[in-house]
């Protein structure tokens, strides 16, 4: 699942022990093991080999430039959604020609700058964006390749705030109209419609939604090509679950033994827009104890991260397993579980110091006896972590730190009071 494990006592990222990082970098800190991510590209790798698929890393679930660079040197593939995220995979060194663009709200100026490097595919979302798509290119004396992304009216099972397959949804194109779309885009120049794009929402933790969506899009697939209209690439998007609560997530192997078959001998080149299965057991974000605090028959241990570092919890109310970097009398779950109770455990809400009741990253959780000054460690926070973080209450972002063995690399410093108003003083 990862490398983060307690050796004597103590949590360590590989061979390092978190406090020494803790003491080196400050907190709160968010702490990535180099093992956990090559793995968890590589498992990918492996089970969808048969396709030859391009693995394009979703550069949203974690951007640092640094593990951008990790894995372009592994050989992935990268999903944008916006002129930054284009701009970081282009410096990470990533071959603009296996860039793909997806959102529905991408802006002249960042169809512009894709179209100028060549990316590999745009994915895209309106019938609108298809024409000005088309007409900048034009412009350009450029065609763009485009997928379109199909909303296959699919429920993924998930929250509803990333659930992206349903018709109701703004995202992609109803499997009715994308028909018309490829009619009315076919011969117009400086556009290729030649792809289809379909992903449903994440984390999608069962593997039959893909099954029905997957299905739905080759059905259409087949009913352009009786209509002469050639579809040379299928991308089934992201969404492929991570462990949260212990072992929740299908392996990379489970969700190719049912998607492979649907797709190998159909001679259509095969994407993938994998980010948290890759990046969220890969990190951790570790915090210090300021107050432990009282309030009716309710304890609070306050924290020095907030929902500014980890927002998952106040945005979606997910679970994110918390457990003291140093357990009292050596106390370590046997699993990273909402329902681990060992004895002389107390029940608490660990909380930041944002002012905001949704301030809160892990509530109603039996955790040893933590005191003032104690580190506190907040599982699978690679994904989506950091990357949403924010300036909110004007607290500079943490630092993020990547681990390899014995070797640790500050990828990227803490933020300072002068980061907060630099681009206020004009
Ligand atoms: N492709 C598209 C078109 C997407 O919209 C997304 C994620 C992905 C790929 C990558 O999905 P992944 O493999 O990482 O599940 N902030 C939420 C997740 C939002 C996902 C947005 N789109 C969270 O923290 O759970």
């Amino acid at each position: 699942m990862d490398h983060f494990s307690f050796q004597q006592g103590v949590l360590h990222c590989e061979e390092v022990d978190v406090p020494s990082l803790a003491d080196r970098f400050g907190t709160p800190l968010f702490i990535y093991s180099k093992r956990t991510f090559i793995e968890h590209y590589d498992r990918l790798h492996a089970a969808f080999a048969d396709l030859n698929p391009w693995l394009c890393y979703s550069i949203k679930s974690c951007s640092n430039l640094s593990i951008c660079r990790l894995l372009a040197d592994r050989g992935a593939a990268f999903d944008v959604v916006s002129g930054g995220e284009l701009a970081r995979a282009m410096e990470a060194g990533a071959d603009p020609g296996r860039i793909v663009f997806a959102g529905v709200g991408k802006t002249d100026e960042e169809i512009r700058a894709a179209l100028a490097v060549d990316i590999g595919w745009f994915n895209v979302e309106s019938e609108a964006e298809m024409a000005n798509l088309a007409s900048i290119a034009s412009e350009m004396g450029k065609t763009a390749r485009a997928a379109v992304r199909v909303n296959p009216d699919v429920d993924p099972q998930t929250h509803v705030y990333t659930t992206t397959g349903k018709r109701e949804t703004k995202f992609g194109i109803d499997l009715e109209r994308a028909k018309s779309v490829f009619a009315e885009f076919a011969n117009k120049p400086g556009i290729a419609p030649v792809g289809i794009h379909v992903h449903i929402g994440s984390p999608v933790n069962t593997i039959d939604p893909y099954v029905q969506a997957i299905t739905k899009t080759l059905g259409l697939i087949d009913e352009l090509a009786t209509a002469g209209h050639r579809v040379t690439a299928i991308n089934i998007g992201g969404g492929f679950g991570a462990h949260y609560d212990g072992g929740e997530a299908p392996t990379a192997r489970a969700y190719a033994e049912r998607i492979v078959p649907l797709l190998a001998g159909r001679e259509l080149t095969v994407l993938l827009e994998p980010g948290r299965c890759i990046a969220a057991n890969a990190g951790v974000l570790v915090a210090r104890v300021l107050y432990t605090k009282a309030s009716g028959d309710r304890r609070f241990l306050i924290v020095d991260a907030a929902m500014t570092e980890l927002l998952r919890p106040a945005l979606y109310g997910s679970y994110h397993f918390a457990w003291p970097v140093v357990p009292f009398n050596g106390m370590v779950p046997p699993r990273r579980s909402a329902d681990v109770c060992l004895d002389g455990s107390v029940r608490v809400d660990v909380v930041g110091p944002v002012c905001e009741s949704a301030d809160f990253l892990a509530k109603d959780r039996m955790l040893p006896p933590v005191a003032r000054g104690d580190l506190i460690c907040l599982f699978s926070a690679g994904a989506y972590g950091f990357s949403m973080s924010s300036q909110y209450n004007s607290r500079p972002r943490p630092p993020e730190i990547l681990v390899e063995g014995e070797t640790v690399r500050l990828i990227r410093r803490r933020e300072t009071y002068d980061d907060l108003v630099s681009a206020e003083r004009l």
